[in-house]
Parts: C-alpha cells; structure tokens; sequence
C-alpha cells in the first residue's frame, strides 16, 4: 500500500470493483462499524484479499452476526472482533489500548462509522452525536492508533465522508448544537468535518515528514441501515416513502463500498484525495477521483476544527510533532 504522493496520478479506471484490490496480505486493518453496510462489505473485501481485519462494533451482538457471515463467504478469514463506541471515550481509549498491544502495527484505518440526520442526543462526553460519533469519535480513535500506524512504512487512514458535507458548516460558536439543531444540518457539520479532517492529517502528516497518506470517500447513495435510522422516528408514510426511494434509486451496499476500498487499497491513490461514484451526479457508478466543495479545503477551517478537536477529545496527535 505504497502512496503515491508525488507520482503522476493515474485516474481510477471507469469500472473499478473489488476484483482488482491487490493482495493484502501482512497487512493490518481497522475498520469502524464493520457490522452492517458499507463497513461490513469494506471489512469483507479487505478479509477477501487476505488482510487481517479488526472490526471495531459497538455492539459485540451484531458485529458477530456480521464475522459469521464474513467466515461462510471467505473461508477462513483473519478477522477478529473488537468493541468500539464512538459516542464514549472511555471505550476509544479501552479499544486503542488493545490495539496497541495486539497489532502494534497498523496499515489501514477505515473512519467508516456513522449516524444520519437522527434526534439531538450526547455523548456520553457531552458530544453532539453526529459530531461526537461521526468526527470527534473518529479523531480521537486516529491520534490515539497514530503510534500503530507510524510504526509501518506506508500507513493509510481512510474517512468516509458524504456529498451532503455540502449541507454543513463548522458552527464555531454552537458547535454542538446547542442553541440550534437540525438533524441534517447537524449530519452535514459531520460530514464537512470528516473532509477537513482528512486534508488536515494530510498536511500535518507531510509536515512531520511522516509517509502517511490520509484520504477521503463517499459512497454517493447507498442502500444500508443509515436511510432506516434516520426514518425510524417518522410517521409511517414518511418512511414507507424512503424506503421506496432507497430501494429504486440507490445503489446496493457493496457497489457503495467501492470508493473506501478503492481509496484504502490502490497504489495511485494520492494524499488528500476524495473518491466516489462517478455516475448520476455522483450518486451511483464506480469509484473515481471527485472534489469536495470549496469550503472542505480551507485550512483555517481544518487548523481551527483540529484545535477544538483535540480540546474537546484530549488527543493531541503526539507522534506528528516529531
Ligand atoms: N449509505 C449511504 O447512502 C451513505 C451516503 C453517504 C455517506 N455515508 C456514510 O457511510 C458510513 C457508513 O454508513 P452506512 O451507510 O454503511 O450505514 P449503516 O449500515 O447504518 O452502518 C453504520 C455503522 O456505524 C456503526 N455505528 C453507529 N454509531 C456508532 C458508534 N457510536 N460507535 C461505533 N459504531 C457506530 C453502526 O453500528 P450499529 O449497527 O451497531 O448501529 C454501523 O455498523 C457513514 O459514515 C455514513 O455517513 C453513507
């Protein structure tokens, strides 16, 4: 898993699937919310070409259901379990603990988790959900895996973002929410916080002269458990219609986890790159290079998130100051 920083970039061929990820064997991977759609087939294909995956569940139940599966489809997959909530820091801090001790070498990390447009809730740190879980949760758990990741030559951290970061703002003054929420404001906070994130550990890993190559994807419009979290407390036509919606417009899960496979495995991949579908506006199609909107590549924005992030989280990125 080379990156390619600095090489010419070969855009991602048209028809990209999981067929052509790369051998991975030897190497380490995380993947959040490995237990149900896009995280579950990323931890499947990745097991498939012979990584060994950690798949970090918040509930140990259904992450089981999900290995069994990922076992009766590959055999005998080095998969193991993990218990990771993201809307607690205690459990990040337990989870890397582990980690560090179990695989103190890390090559990949998928940033996959998430919630979507759900009521306003907190952490159990004070955290506005979607912020807390979606961003915050997932810098706590980079900077905290950062020693497992620079102990390999080549490390990857993968961050699933969405298009609808172009819904969001960085509400400096409410971050959380607090005076003002709006389940898809909220989401697309989160979201444009994933992107700036992204870009950030990018640049701060080239400034430490670290080879860490940190990069972006979206899965454009994906069936999976996220469209029925976020009905769940509608009325029953409202969600009768976004089921319906979903299940004619959007693609299956596995075609929507291309573009974090292919971020997370191809050897053209650059630093600060975003993938996603490359059909209907983005929404569907095969894996290719796309561009966030303008304000996810400011980096006063991303310099001013990381500051608060690592206020608010206690993670300071140590092993980028070396
Ligand atoms: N599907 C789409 O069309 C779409 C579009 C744009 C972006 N995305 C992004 O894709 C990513 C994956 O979502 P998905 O579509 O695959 O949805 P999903 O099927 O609902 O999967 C979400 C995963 O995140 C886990 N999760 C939620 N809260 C967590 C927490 N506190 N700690 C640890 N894990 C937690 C869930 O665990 P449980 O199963 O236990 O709830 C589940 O494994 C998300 O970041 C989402 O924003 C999806």
């Amino acid at each position: 898993m080379s990156p390619a920083r600095g090489m010419m970039a070969a855009m991602p061929s048209s028809r990209w699937t999981a067929d052509s990820i790369p051998d991975l064997s030897g190497q380490t991977t995380v993947v959040t919310g490995a237990n149900s759609g896009l995280g579950f087939h990323a931890a499947l294909e990745l097991a498939r070409y012979g990584a060994t995956v950690v798949m970090a569940c918040r509930d140990l139940r259904r992450g089981e259901a999900a290995l069994s599966r990922i076992k009766k489809e590959v055999g005998r997959p080095a998969v193991e379990l993990r218990r990771l909530d993201l809307a607690d820091l205690t459990s990040v801090r337990a989870f890397s603990v582990e980690m560090r001790t179990a695989h103190p070498q890390i090559h990949l990390l998928v940033n996959n988790a998430g919630v979507m447009a759900i009521p306003r809730g907190e952490t159990a740190d004070g955290f506005e959900l979607q912020l807390g879980i979606n961003h915050l949760g997932h810098f706590a758990l980079t900077g905290l895996l950062l020693p497992c990741l620079a102990a390999t030559p080549d490390p990857r951290v993968v961050t699933v973002s969405s298009q609808l970061h172009t819904l969001g703002a960085i509400e400096f003054d409410d971050l959380m929410s607090e005076r003002r929420y709006g389940p898809w404001r909220a989401y697309g906070q989160s979201k444009l916080a994933n992107l700036l994130f992204t870009f950030e550990l990018q640049r701060r890993a080239d400034r430490a002269g670290m080879t860490l190559l940190s990069a972006a994807s979206h899965p454009g419009y994906a069936a999976t458990n996220l469209q029925v979290a976020a009905a769940a407390r509608q009325s029953t036509w409202i969600r009768q219609a976004s089921a319906t919606f979903t299940r004619v417009v959007a693609q299956p899960a596995a075609q929507g986890a291309l573009p974090s496979l292919y971020a997370a495995t191809m050897p053209d991949v650059r630093g600060g790159d975003f993938i996603g579908p490359d059909s209907f506006g983005g929404a569907r199609g095969f894996p290719t290079r796309v561009k966030a909107a303008a304000k996810a590549y400011d980096p006063i924005t991303a310099a001013d998130l990381w500051e608060h992030s690592v206020d608010l989280t206690g993670v300071d990125f140590d092993a980028l100051d070396n």
